[in-house]
């Protein structure tokens, strides 16, 4: 296959560059997104550049998708392969490549079955109407889900959402949706109505700031929801796919409590690192309700083609062969231990380090004077700072800055994080 390398024209050049895509975008796309003042033409590893030809190590890996890093080889040799044989047929069809890919989640959480789809909202979409066909004979279809959580953008998705902001102005809320505070079981238990059929919750929320449940409230969750005929929903986008070092991050935060072992939820979300950058979504159902959406009542166009069902098992193939989740704890604990070092020598800018694995957040004192001065949020202030210095993270709220790396993030390129990190904390802390 011919190489594809990246021309680097002179700088003049290059800024024009910069400027003539923006302007693309200003002129012809929906300006839904609040972007940053980057704009990226390739990426290797960890690493991406942009049009100037400036490198930016990526502990961000485009909002925990990037998992094997940018431009794996083995990601290439997938989409070729794959793209040479068969890329799309239709759900009215069968193949391989769903199958085993289906078989190959199975095995990674329980007896259970998957439905794929090519995103994370539409896979939650997909557990909303298992609920609701789950409780549509007895009338409840309600969903109860944490404040501060982050379940997608469609209209479900967002009256899901335990978050104000991502329903503003698109009121009336689709119904059936009712938030409670986060590991907090008794909330829970008092939200319970005679129409309540699920609860779904994040196993470490992302958007709302890296807060990593409790075993006490996932066991109590699984307890409550048996007690109650609740279906019990994991949303596994952000914190899932060996992240934590575990596939699921339940896995991780039950694995060392002595009553965490049989505890299954009946239904997983994923989407994000499951396609190691391709879209792909999928919901992974329990063995009771795995029949319960027969044919003809969900369907995705584009769920799981032979392409894309091709490359997921690759990812999940490199993960496994290069024990990338024993790498993801490892590289975790010492971000970990890295950014806590800073907490400690740097209390006027960093107030707490949460997370577990690659998936980290280090919260920004609320008072720190260098970072009230500006009309942006701390957390905004702060990702352009490090924008400047070499180095992408991704903001989470109004506070905490997300460190979301490729898996296969190396101990070097961690030391490199931390020491662009520590660059700009030693400035605030003045
Ligand atoms: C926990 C969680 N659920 C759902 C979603 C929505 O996923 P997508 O943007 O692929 O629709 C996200 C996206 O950030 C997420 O973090």
């Amino acid at each position: 296959m011919k190489e594809i390398a990246p021309i680097t024209p002179p700088a003049a050049i290059r800024n024009e560059a910069a400027a003539s895509i923006q302007k693309l975008f200003q002129q012809h796309v929906v300006p839904s997104y609040g972007r940053f003042d980057l704009v990226f033409s390739h990426g290797a590893g960890s690493c991406v550049w942009d049009v100037a030809g400036k490198r930016y190590l990526d502990l961000g890996a485009g909002i925990a998708v990037c998992c094997l890093g940018h431009s794996h080889p083995k990601i290439t040799e997938a989409l070729v392969e794959q793209s040479q044989k068969l890329i799309h047929v239709s759900n009215l069809y069968y193949h391989e490549p769903q199958g085993r890919l289906a078989q190959a989640l199975v095995n990674l959480i329980g007896p259970g079955k998957c439905f794929f789809a090519n995103s994370g909202a539409e896979a939650n979409e997909g557990l909303f109407k298992l609920a609701r066909k789950f409780g549509h004979a007895e009338g409840r279809f309600e969903i109860i889900t944490a404040l501060n959580s982050f379940h997608g953008r469609t209209l479900a998705g967002i009256a899901a959402t335990g978050q104000e902001k991502v329903k503003k102005g698109f009121e009336p809320m689709t119904p059936g949706f009712r938030h409670v505070a986060y590991n907090n079981l008794e909330a829970l238990r008092q939200a319970i109505s005679p129409a309540t059929v699920a609860i779904l919750i994040e196993g470490i929320q992302g958007e709302g700031g890296i807060t990593p449940a409790t075993p006490e409230y996932l066991l109590g969750l699984r307890q409550l929801c048996d007690e109650k005929k609740l279906l019990l929903f994991m949303d596994g986008v952000q914190c899932g796919h060996f992240r934590t070092g575990c596939f699921q991050s339940f896995q991780r935060i039950l694995e060392s409590h002595p009553d965490g072992r049989p505890f299954l939820p009946d239904g997983v979300s994923m989407a994000k690192s499951l396609g190691g950058g391709l879209p792909i979504g999928a919901f992974w159902v329990r063995q009771p309700y795995a029949d319960l959406l027969s044919a003809g009542t969900h369907a995705s166009t584009f769920g799981g083609t032979p392409l894309i069902c091709a490359v997921a098992l690759k990812v999940l193939e490199v993960i496994a062969k290069e024990e990338l989740a024993q790498q993801a704890r490892d590289t975790g604990e010492y971000l970990r231990a890295g950014l806590q070092r800073l907490a400690d020598t740097y209390p006027p800018v960093i107030k707490t380090v949460r997370g577990l694995g690659l998936m980290l957040g280090f919260e920004l004192r609320s008072n720190n004077t260098n970072l009230a001065k500006g009309d942006q949020a701390p957390s905004l202030q702060f990702v352009n700072l490090l924008h400047q210095a070499g180095l992408l993270t991704i903001p989470a709220g109004a506070q905490v800055v997300r460190l979301l790396p490729p898996l296969n993030l190396r101990r070097s390129e961690a030391d490199e994080g931390l020491r662009l990190i520590e660059a700009v904390v030693a400035k605030l802390a003045i």
